[in-house]
């Protein structure tokens, strides 16, 4: 499809184009198809993190992409997806251990129980904001996080049409929310600037009105969405 040609790249210290090199943490549902369509846009795409490596290596042989530890797939990363249930958070971050520092990291996880029924953080707090506190080494990006993962390949396929679909993204570092807007741009969607990490209070609670509407309501779980402002 000639949309998928076009992708983000970073460029060297001589100028030159480079794919990036991104490590996913977490290949499930959600690290799997959106590390399936970056490897897909070109990019050097590691799968890491399930309990069945027979699955990580049938992901990486059907994407064209790698796989393996956490450490390995955090080990010369330009970009990361965190893309685990919220009670797993913290093996992955011990996992990871101190090669995740100064990394770029896509959050799309969402703070819920076990049951993925009610937000375990919040009001006045976020997923974000605790994550920012147990790294704050870490460049966070939180992106994605609603988006059900049905929508990712009918949007990474009609990619190029316009208008794309948005994503909330949001971080108290703009140079890291920049490059997260390129892979994001990547798989079809546009970033929409939603400020700092912070407004996870807000953008987290929203991720379950999308739950409803993805898997509730009539017409399908591949929901998307467009914020409009009037003139
Ligand atoms: N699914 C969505 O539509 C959606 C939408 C928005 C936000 N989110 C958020 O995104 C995050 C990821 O969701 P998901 O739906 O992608 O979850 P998922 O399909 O369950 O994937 C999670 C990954 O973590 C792995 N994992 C779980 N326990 C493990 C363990 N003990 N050791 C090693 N690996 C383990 C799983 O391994 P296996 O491969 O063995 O299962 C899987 O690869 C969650 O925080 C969720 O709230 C999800």
């Amino acid at each position: 499809m000639a949309g998928h040609r076009s992708r983000h790249i970073m460029q060297d210290q001589e100028g030159l184009e480079q794919d990036m090199k991104i490590g996913i943490l977490g290949s499930g549902l959600m690290g799997g198809k959106l590390g399936r369509n970056w490897a897909a846009c070109g990019h050097d795409v590691t799968f890491a993190y399930s309990r069945s490596t027979s699955k990580l290596e049938r992901l990486a042989r059907d994407a064209g992409a790698s796989y393996g530890s956490v450490a390995e797939a955090v080990d010369g990363a330009d970009a990361l997806l965190l893309s685990v249930h919220w009670s797993r958070v913290d093996d992955v971050l011990e996992q990871a251990t101190a090669s995740l520092g100064g990394k770029l990291v896509l959050n799309c996880c969402v703070p819920l129980d076990e049951g993925n029924s009610n937000l375990v953080i919040g009001p006045n707090d976020s997923g974000a904001e605790e994550l920012a506190r147990r790294r704050p080494d870490v460049r966070w990006v939180s992106c994605f996080n609603t988006i059900p993962s049905e929508a990712f390949a009918p949007v990474f396929a009609r990619k190029g049409q316009t208008p794309a679909p948005q994503v909330f993204t949001y971080s108290d570092d703009d140079a890291a929310k920049e490059i997260a807007g390129g892979l994001i741009r990547d798989v079809g969607f546009e970033p929409l600037d939603t400020g700092g990490l912070r407004n996870g209070r807000y953008v987290e609670p929203f991720a379950l009105a999308t739950v409803e509407l993805a898997y509730m309501q009539p017409g399908g779980p591949a929901l998307t969405y467009r914020f409009e402002k009037l003139r």
